[in-house]
């Protein structure tokens, strides 16, 4: 894939270019277009500017999610062939949207995020132990990418030792998305492996996810195998990679931003407001629609079945909504970021992600309150539809 487009205004999720410092490209745009277009991967819109984002994302009825909502123009669920709907709630519209998401939000509530706290810290205790005992490690390999997957795992009573699994299959769909094969063919064992699963939670329903969803009904009608499928697929899917890119990512800052990393441990109060920064300045997740028709998006105009990226990370770094935009303020006082998304599609898992956060980071700064990058060059990041560190060894 080329990393530097013929066009100015050309953009590549996946080049180096961007995944390296894409708010330099987001910048340009907003002064030089301001919504971007792409040829890549069967080409995309790309608006970079706070306002026109919300616009495009509250417009449900022009911009669907119907249609795949992957950054790029690849197959999705839809086409496995078993998950007719996708994965729901976030590849459907109203009104299906509306009790395929219901479904999921009960598990997702602050309450019972809150029982889901002691698993993650003693999760987060174990793999610290086994951290300091090394003496150094990966913040991202050895503890952000570990945590998030086997959090969802344990809420939907799937074995531990199957994460290694879900990581592979989650990259695959992601991260390596450009490489059509390897991504159908991950979709096609997580399918799999999820009909194991329901098939032994019919047997044996517990207290987990997979079981609410194979015993509750909607309007007295059990819920169909396929959407229950499609939403176990996408639990893991977006509650992975998502959490893991921003666990690695405030770990990343601390480790290479001392005089915020000794802030946050003298004034653990901050912790809050610096998640909610690095949600915004570090912001993971890009998400596609499609235009279900000839339209214009901020004077500029589409056609019916183009792409249009809801580019959650370029509005959060819009200068008309955020002072000193480009800034890393751990006490920002005014911070309505939308790395979580907006409109009916905002993260069901919100909760989950933010109590995720906090613990790993509570754990890490308890038992490695000093530590800073091993090697600056050796850091990785991970671009396309979430952006994240991969690879940050650290030294204490
Ligand atoms: C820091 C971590 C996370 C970030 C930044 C994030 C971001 C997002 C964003 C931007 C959307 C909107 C998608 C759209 O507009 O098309 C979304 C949707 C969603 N997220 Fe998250 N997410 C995170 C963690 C999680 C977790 C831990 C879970 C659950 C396990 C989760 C489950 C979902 C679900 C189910 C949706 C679809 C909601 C709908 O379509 O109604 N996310 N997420």
């Amino acid at each position: 894939m080329t990393a530097v487009a013929a066009d100015r205004n050309d953009y590549d999720l996946f080049g180096e270019d961007y995944v390296a410092n894409p708010a330099e490209t987001w910048a340009r745009f907003r002064e030089e277009c301001p919504i971007a277009h792409s040829t890549e991967y069967g080409g995309s819109w790309l608006p970079v500017r706070y306002d026109d984002v919300v616009a495009a994302a509250r417009d449900i009825d022009t911009f669907v999610s119907g249609q795949g909502v992957s950054v790029l123009k690849v197959a999705n669920l839809k086409d496995s062939g078993i998950l007719s709907a996708g994965a729901p709630p976030i590849s459907v519209d109203p009104p299906m949207h509306g009790w395929t998401r219901r479904l999921m939000l009960a598990s997702m509530s602050p309450k019972s995020v809150l029982s889901y706290e002691p698993g993650t810290r003693d999760l987060c205790r174990r793999l610290m132990a086994e951290i300091t005992s090394k003496g150094h490690g990966d913040a991202a390999v050895d503890y952000a990418q570990q945590l998030p997957v086997r959090v969802i795992g344990a809420l939907m009573g799937i074995p531990e030792e199957d994460s290694d699994m879900f990581v592979g299959w989650v990259r695959a769909i992601l991260e390596f998305a450009f490489d059509v094969d390897g991504r159908a063919a991950a979709i096609g064992e997580l399918i799999e492996y999820m009909q194991g699963q329901v098939a032994d939670r019919r047997l044996n329903p517990g207290d987990d996810i997979l079981s609410h969803l194979v015993t509750v009904e909607v309007e007295g009608e059990p819920v169909p195998e396929d959407v229950i499928l499609g939403e176990a697929a996408l639990l893991l899917v977006a509650g992975v990679d998502t959490t893991w890119s921003a666990i690695g990512s405030s770990l990343y800052h601390l480790a290479s931003n001392p005089h915020d990393r000794r802030r946050v441990v003298a004034e653990p109060e901050l912790l809050d407001s610096f998640i909610e920064e690095v949600l915004r300045f570090y912001s993971p997740v890009t998400m596609g629609r499609t235009a279900v028709t000839d339209t214009e998006l901020a004077g500029c105009p589409m056609s019916e079945g183009d792409r249009v990226l809801m580019n959650f990370p370029g509005a959060n770094r819009d200068p008309d909504h955020f002072e000193d935009s480009d800034s890393f303020i751990i006490d920002r006082a005014r911070n309505r970021h939308l790395a979580f998304g907006v409109g009916i599609h905002r993260c069901a898992g919100s909760n989950l992600a933010r109590m995720e956060m906090r613990v790993a980071l509570e754990e890490w700064l308890a038992a490695i309150p000093e530590f800073e990058l091993a090697d600056p060059s050796a850091v990785t990041w991970a671009g396309g539809q979430v952006r994240g560190p991969r690879s940050v060894p650290v030294k204490f």
